[in-house]
């Protein structure tokens, strides 16, 4: 029956916890970012730019991405038409001296066609810490668009970022504490709820009852017992 009441009581715990989206940190953080627009198997990595996220919490970036160089098109252009995947590479910094290094792909057809115009979505563990980038274009799929050589110059780059969500966590480690606690004092004769069983627990021993009544009454069959 401890059983019982340790089942319930953690359940409602579950379901009292405040259940809290708020981000407690904040703080800034550099982006180097680097491109692979290469068709070979280990294409070469150059420099894309910087984005400097001032704010993690809002999500505030000051971008300074470069052009694209007519070579760099042209290396789009073959990749595109290649059906290739553009690589990116991001080494996050902050302050200290930590790095993160992560990277991401698209369809070369699908950033080309989308003529520069992506989505960055920077993933942060419970510490604001990133743990993953994923690249998105928009559109994000092919479907054969010619695009003028002018709308490949500039990326038109946006930055999403994700805060990890912390679920409720049910607290049985202090609930298991106590339970232990009482069981002590009761061996020690210390305890004054000498109520019996049915006072202490008829709360949780009513709805028990009522379910398997109402259970019993819509399944006759199951309740008359093993008649088969
Ligand atoms: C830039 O991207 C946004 C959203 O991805 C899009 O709505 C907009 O048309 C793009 N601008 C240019 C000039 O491509
Ligand atoms: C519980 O114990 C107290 C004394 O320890 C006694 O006065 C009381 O009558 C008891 N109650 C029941 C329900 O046994």
């Amino acid at each position: 029956m401890a059983w019982l009441s340790l089942i319930l009581t953690c359940l409602m715990v579950y379901i009292n916890h405040v259940y809290t989206l708020e981000v407690e940190y904040d703080g800034q953080m550099t982006m180097k970012l680097e491109h692979a627009l290469g068709t070979e198997a280990s294409p070469d990595f150059t420099d894309r730019g910087v984005i400097e996220i001032l704010s993690i919490r809002n999500a505030a970036v000051v971008m300074k991405q470069n052009q694209l160089t007519d070579d760099e098109r042209r290396q789009l252009k073959a990749l595109s038409d290649d059906d290739g995947w553009y690589l990116l590479k991001a080494t996050f910094s902050s302050g200290d001296s930590r790095e993160a290094k992560l990277r991401t792909f698209v369809k070369g057809c699908a950033l080309y066609e989308s003529g520069l115009s992506d989505s960055l979505t920077i993933s942060l563990d419970h510490t604001g810490w990133p743990v993953g980038i994923s690249m998105m274009t928009n559109p994000p799929y092919c479907d054969g668009r010619i695009v003028h050589p002018n709308d490949l110059r500039n990326f038109n780059t946006t930055v999403f970022i994700r805060h990890m969500e912390q679920g409720p966590v049910p607290d049985t480690a202090t609930y298991i504490q106590k339970i232990e606690r009482e069981k002590e004092a009761r061996e020690r004769g210390e305890t004054k709820d000498n109520r019996s069983f049915l006072a202490k627990y008829w709360m949780y021993i009513v709805p028990a009852v009522i379910f398997l009544l109402l259970t019993g009454a819509v399944n006759p069959e199951g309740a008359a017992g093993g008649g088969r």
